[in-house]
């Protein structure tokens, strides 16, 4: 109840905040959804057009084809996992999201983390985890490895865009998400 409390007032804070100027251009700022305190979270980098739409994180093309790949291995926003971004507001055109947003947006993000309390923080794409990881970090290098920080496990898989733009990449993608898996079984 406390927590739930602590949810709802981060959700209201985010649906009102004007820190950056992605404000100006959202139709909705979106703070995640899935399961409150889950086991498993991921961090994706920003909301694209659909979520901006809809207010919700993961619903276009490429959350649908990540959606998929995690219910194959039995991880959904309805049964064990919260799903959010880094931005809660839709850089316009996709564009990257820049050093001031990313900062403006970071104690969400850490709040977040906080209140979840999650074990395993599933990273997904470059953004997302040299936001955790620093700037050396590459996702080519680091994708399906375990990585323990700050007393929780970050698990870096390939972005779902990279995944359609490249689809050698798919196996790889599959590869991980079975050695997630077999890490959480
Ligand atoms: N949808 C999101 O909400 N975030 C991403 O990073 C990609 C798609």
């Amino acid at each position: 109840q406390a927590m739930e409390k602590m949810f709802t007032d981060l959700e209201n804070e985010i649906s009102n905040c004007n820190k950056c100027i992605l404000h100006s251009s959202r139709k909705n700022s979106i703070t995640g959804a899935g399961v409150v305190g889950a086991d498993i979270m991921l961090i994706g980098e920003a909301p694209g057009a659909t979520e901006d739409e809809r207010g919700e994180p993961f619903v276009g093309r490429s959350g649908q084809l990540l959606m998929q790949m995690l219910a194959d291995i039995g991880i959904s926003r309805e049964k064990n996992l919260y799903i959010t971004n880094t931005l809660k507001c839709r850089p316009p055109e996709n564009r990257n999201p820049k050093a001031d947003e990313t900062k403006a947006c970071k104690g969400y993000l850490d709040r977040q983390i906080e209140l979840h309390n999650p074990k395993i923080i599933i990273l997904v794409g470059n953004y997302a985890c040299k936001y955790f990881l620093g700037n050396t970090a590459a996702i080519t290098k680091i994708h399906g490895t375990f990585i323990e920080h700050n007393g929780r496990i970050l698990f870096p898989v390939f972005h779902p865009a990279a995944i359609m733009r490249t689809p050698s990449l798919k196996p790889l993608a599959i590869a991980d998400f079975e050695k997630l898996y077999e890490y959480i079984n």
